[in-house]
């Protein structure tokens, strides 16, 4: 079988190594795309794969007619609204992800912008500590839990809501679990985005929301630029100069954002959260075993459609 590694953004090398290894011991043929520029490249590249590695790179119904010996297709990660699941349901190919593998990766990045944030973007000015600062993580899934984890080391309050998660596990693992966004935004100085892109959660972050927030709010996002709602976003940073949002997807309206607000913006210039060597190690080597045995088992853990 025919196992094509399609990254635009590129693992680290070590973890390309470790891919291969996995691949080639099982007896399949390893291909690599990295750094494609044209999507053009990937339809050709797909069209002899049986199975696909992929990180945010698209896959959508062209990309499946492309590739008639598709199987498989798996994503390096966590977030899957980069593939069309129902067009690969419809052409029988399995799509799956790799919960957790790289979350402790996004969660250090979120605190690396949280520091960033209440240290005034170390423009040498008097910042804040985050110590005793309340922290309401938007959605308690693998991330969630690891930026609740790090949090505790910080000293900071912690509350979390989860519509699809029971309140007790979240107040096992000593946060106060909050029964609507509303409650979390209304109570939290600091907000982490954990929520998946959905139709449902597609700009649920607008400004009536945002409106909420105590005074030196501060939003952080790992997760989706589409998540906010970007005009609104910008709507409420005018009417609220203590208000800072930090991101690790930068918004359509970058620019202006940038201009705007440089004191209380930024974005990184590509999106870092996983970029690690070790969650590029634990991804990739994870989607390859995930492959291996599927091939051999027909076992699909992690299914997504
Ligand atoms: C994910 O959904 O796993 C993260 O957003 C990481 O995405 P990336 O593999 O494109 O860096």
């Amino acid at each position: 079988m025919k196992v094509l590694v399609a990254t635009d953004k590129p693992f680290a090398s070590e973890a390309v190594q470790g891919i291969r290894e996995v691949v080639e011991q099982a007896g399949h043929e390893l291909a690599l795309l990295e750094k494609y520029t044209e999507k053009a490249q990937l339809l050709h590249a797909v069209q002899t794969a049986n199975a696909m590695i992929v990180r945010s790179d698209i896959v959508d119904a062209e990309v499946m007619e492309s590739a008639p010996e598709l199987q498989l297709v798996v994503r390096a990660g966590a977030g899957y609204d980069n593939i069309d699941l129902s067009a690969a349901t419809q052409k029988n190919i399995c799509v799956m992800n790799t919960p957790g593998q790289n979350a402790n990766a996004v969660a250090e990045l979120a605190f690396g912008l949280m520091v960033y944030a209440a240290r005034n973007f170390f423009n040498g000015t008097s910042g804040n500590e985050l110590r005793g600062k309340k922290l309401g993580i938007h959605a308690y899934g693998h991330v969630g839990q690891n930026v609740a984890r790090i949090a505790k080391g910080f000293g900071m309050e912690l509350y979390a809501f989860d519509p699809f998660l029971q309140a007790n596990i979240i107040e096992s693992d000593g946060l106060k679990p909050l029964n609507s966004e509303n409650e979390l935004y209304s109570t939290c100085q600091f907000i982490s985005l954990h929520i998946p892109l959905t139709a449902q959660t597609n700009q649920s972050v607008n400004k009536k929301l945002l409106s909420k927030m105590p005074p030196k709010g501060v939003l952080i996002n790992t997760a989706r630029k589409e998540i906010i709602h970007e005009a609104e976003l910008l709507n409420f940073m005018e009417e609220r100069p203590d208000f800072k949002y930090l991101t690790d997807i930068k918004p359509d309206n970058h620019a202006e954002m940038a201009e705007k607000f440089p004191t209380r913006y930024v974005a990184t210039p590509k999106k870092m959260g996983a970029q690690t060597e070790e969650a590029n190690n634990n991804t990739g080597i994870s989607a390859a075993k995930q492959i291996v045995e599927f091939f051999q088992t027909g076992k699909a853990q992690f299914r997504v459609n």
